[in-house]
């Protein structure tokens, strides 16, 4: 076999996971209580954890943040349309939908492969409630910016921050920004609790009614007040988190090394650029790294090269495409049309996301580049070449 090739599979990611003896404590604690669910103990801890980790005021858990996020939408009374990005995950325009919410497609920055902020002013209309940004692969979006024209029209701001969990800008944490931030716990982010998510928000009004929507609107034993969900995050979910809470300090630094070896094995190569890292981010996520190939200057394509790491048993994946703007249910909308969303159709077919989590090695990720790097025609073949 060829000495690059990985007998098992790479993953993009692995989910983090605590020492079993240490859940099993947690867990005894749950069956001790007999409370399996509805705002125990667990969940009581995790959030008093979470708002302080997170640095922000409140903090209310979900099931899920798909679940979070069509709360948020409900609990701001978004309605009509909302301006968001095609680039970003499936659950991102269909919380809009759910909510009886158009998604307007605005083109993305190609540097940070955000909502480009400059384009967000001409897609208002009179329909417009809300801008729905995605701190994409843990990137912030121009958050003062944003903020400065939701202000000026009198737009709600809500932000998917499924991948931004512990990112901060100047020391503020991401969770701060705009009306309301949904965090995703799912296994295959950094922080999680099997499935999961929460919404932070500054208002301490909006804790009672994201409680009372996410219980099927139930007040107490005689009042149901409003058409809720159910959203809750139980308690096993809770005292996985917990668990995962007391190792994540380790997996960041973990990450934070690994980065550092991509970032050395990649870039001086041609044609391969990373996202974009803003100066003003104190604190990254370390959720995803991701890189852009410019086939013209790379020698080959995107597609080309992913196929190639699979052949290596390396399970990269070309996040985030499909473009939101093109699936089936979307791509009638005016907004999703090419011509409006040209950065986002080009950089759609350049990403990558390669393998980041704390148990792959420095020699796992140089393997990974040195195969990468064997597609270029400029790069000699490294050791070992097909
Ligand atoms: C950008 C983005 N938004 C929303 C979600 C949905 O989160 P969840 O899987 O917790 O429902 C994800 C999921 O992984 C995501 O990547």
């Amino acid at each position: 076999m060829n000495k690059l090739a990985f007998t098992n599979p790479i993953y993009v990611t692995r989910p983090l996971l605590p020492d079993l003896k240490d859940l099993m404590a947690r867990l005894q604690e749950v069956w001790d209580s007999q409370w399996l669910t509805n705002f125990g103990a667990q969940h009581k801890l995790l959030e008093q954890r979470l708002t302080k980790l997170l640095k922000v005021q409140n903090v209310s858990l979900f099931n899920n943040g798909t679940i979070a996020l069509i709360t948020a939408c409900q609990s701001l009374r978004l309605s009509g349309e909302v301006i968001t990005t095609p680039f970003t995950f499936a659950a991102t325009p269909h919380v809009l939908t759910w909510n009886g919410i158009k998604p307007i497609f605005c083109d993305i920055n190609p540097e940070t492969m955000n909502i480009d902020e400059t384009k967000i002013e001409s897609m208002i209309t009179p329909e417009t409630t809300g801008i729905l940004g995605v701190h994409v692969f843990g990137v912030p979006c121009n958050v003062k910016v944003i903020q400065d024209i939701a202000d000026r029209y009198g737009l709600k701001v809500i932000y998917d921050a499924a991948h931004a969990f512990q990112c901060e800008i100047n020391d503020i944490g991401i969770g701060n920004f705009g009306d309301i931030t949904m965090f995703s716990f799912h296994a295959t982010k950094l922080f999680h609790t099997g499935e999961g998510g929460a919404l932070t928000f500054k208002d301490h009004n909006l804790k009672q009614r994201l409680d009372l929507l996410k219980n099927f609107g139930i007040k107490n034993e005689e009042e149901v007040v409003m058409p809720g969900i159910n959203g809750k995050m139980n308690e096993i979910q809770a005292a996985l988190g917990l668990a995962v809470l007391d190792i994540l300090n380790e997996e960041h630094i973990k990450r934070e090394r690994l980065l550092e070896v991509y970032r050395e094995q990649l870039s001086d190569v041609d044609g391969i650029t990373f996202q974009k890292e803003l100066k003003s981010v104190t604190q990254s996520s370390n959720q995803y790294f991701v890189i852009r190939i410019n086939e013209n200057r790379f020698g080959t394509s995107r597609n080309t090269v992913h196929d190639r790491l699979k052949k290596y048993n390396v399970i990269a994946r070309k996040y985030f495409y499909p473009l939101c703007s093109d699936y089936t249910c979307y791509r009638h909308l005016p907004s999703s049309k090419k011509e409006n969303l040209p950065v986002a159709n080009m950089v759609v077919n350049e990403t990558l996301a390669l393998p980041l989590y704390g148990r792959l090695t420095e020699d796992d990720v140089i393997k990974i580049c040195d195969i990468i790097k064997q597609e270029s025609p400029s790069i000699p073949a490294p050791h070992g070449g097909l």
